[in-house]
């Protein structure tokens, strides 16, 4: 499927391990120009992981001890975890139930009420929110700094453009199940801000100024040149998979409904990039048997995510607030992921929406 992907990355493993090239040099910044290239913004940074991506955008944004970020209520736990670790106070906010993103109601609010010094928010599911330049919009107009989690986003396009152009500073993630993923961990942080980049790139690096010099304290966060040689390769196949992960995508779209599951998809405007199936099951007992059902087959599933982050006994001593209902409760207790990867084919595709069916008792149960 993917002829050459090996013989390539042992070529380079080989180069690599003969030159003694292990931190930076061309693979890290060829990948970084690649990255801004198909991403259409100026600056890419890479960095140790999703998470430290996070953490080096609210430390270049200046976000300092007690500062208030919003956090989006339904999410993965490092946005939450990003704003503790860099001593700010989190606020959540609701989640909306047709795109899986911020409640924007409650987001505007707590743009009021919280005064934030920065706002986060995440792209899930591989799409964005239906909102997304009103949010970007409203973040401008209130001075407050928008931070976009874009992990589970590389490949998401909106408004015939990646979701990544156009943020004040937006961060991803290259963990091997990712869109994009590495042979290990990696990330890497975007903007089209010059200044914002360099802070970034200082903080991931020590606070380096000079090799012994230092003008901040901040830590080793480096992408390591094997992981970028890793994407810099798979960069070369990522279209191809993309559009196989879109082929799964619309099959589901058009077989799943007869079983009478619920399917989520991308808003309007949306291109979605295939990183996961999305379904809702409300009915508590129904989903519990359908997720036995699934587990008997052998086919795996999802829940992503099983609990919103102000319920996580982890965040009791730092949450300050939170803005809206419970929607995301209701979210995270619908959500069900049917199997979806580069390269499904239609029988596996095909058997999903059979045994769904099957136990739904939907028109084209067998
Ligand atoms: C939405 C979101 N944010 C942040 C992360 C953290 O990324 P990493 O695991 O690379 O630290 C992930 C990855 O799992 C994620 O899905």
């Amino acid at each position: 499927m993917e002829f050459g992907f090996h013989a390539v990355l042992m070529e380079k493993l080989h180069d690599m391990t003969l030159n003694a090239q292990f931190i930076g040099g061309s693979e890290v910044t060829t990948l970084e120009a690649r990255l801004q290239e198909v991403l259409h913004v100026r600056h890419a940074v890479t960095c140790a992981n999703g998470t430290d991506a996070l953490q080096l955008a609210l430390r270049a944004a200046g976000v300092r001890e007690g500062d208030v970020v919003l956090v989006p209520n339904v999410t993965f736990w490092a946005t939450f975890e990003a704003v503790v670790n860099v001593g700010a106070k989190p606020v959540t906010v609701d989640a909306n139930l047709a795109d899986g993103g911020v409640c924007f109601e409650a987001f505007e609010q707590a743009i009021r009420e919280a005064k934030p010094k920065v706002a986060l928010i995440a792209h899930l599911y591989g799409w964005g929110s239906a909102r997304l330049l009103d949010l970007r919009e409203l973040c401008r107009k209130h001075g407050v700094i928008l931070i976009e989690d874009g992990a589970q986003a590389f490949g998401v396009r909106y408004q015939g453009e990646a979701i990544y152009k156009g943020a004040h500073i937006s961060t991803t993630s290259f963990y091997p199940a990712k869109v994009l993923g590495a042979a290990g961990d990696g990330g890497a942080v975007f903007t089209d801000d010059a200044e914002l980049a360099d802070k970034v790139r200082r903080l991931g690096n020590h606070g380096r100024t000079a090799h012994y010099g230092y003008g901040d304290v901040g830590w080793n966060s480096r992408l390591d040149s094997l992981q970028a040689a890793f994407l810099n390769l798979s960069l070369d196949y990522i279209d191809a998979r993309i559009a196989s992960r879109r082929e799964a995508v619309a099959y589901y779209q058009k077989a799943l409904p007869a079983t009478g599951i619920q399917l989520m998809s991308a808003p309007a405007g949306y291109e979605e990039n295939g990183y996961c199936n999305v379904c809702l099951v409300p009915e508590s007992e129904v989903k519990a048997g359908l997720e036995t059902r699934l587990k008997a087959e052998g086919i795996g599933f999802g829940n992503i995510y099983p609990s919103v982050m102000s319920s996580q006994p982890g965040a009791a001593a730092y949450l300050k607030g939170h803005f809206g209902g419970q929607v995301g409760e209701q979210l995270c207790a619908s959500v069900l992921n049917l199997p979806l990867f580069p390269y499904m084919t239609e029988a596996e595709l095909q058997r999903v929406v059979d045994v769904v069916g099957t136990m739904l008792g939907g028109e084209n149960a067998r």
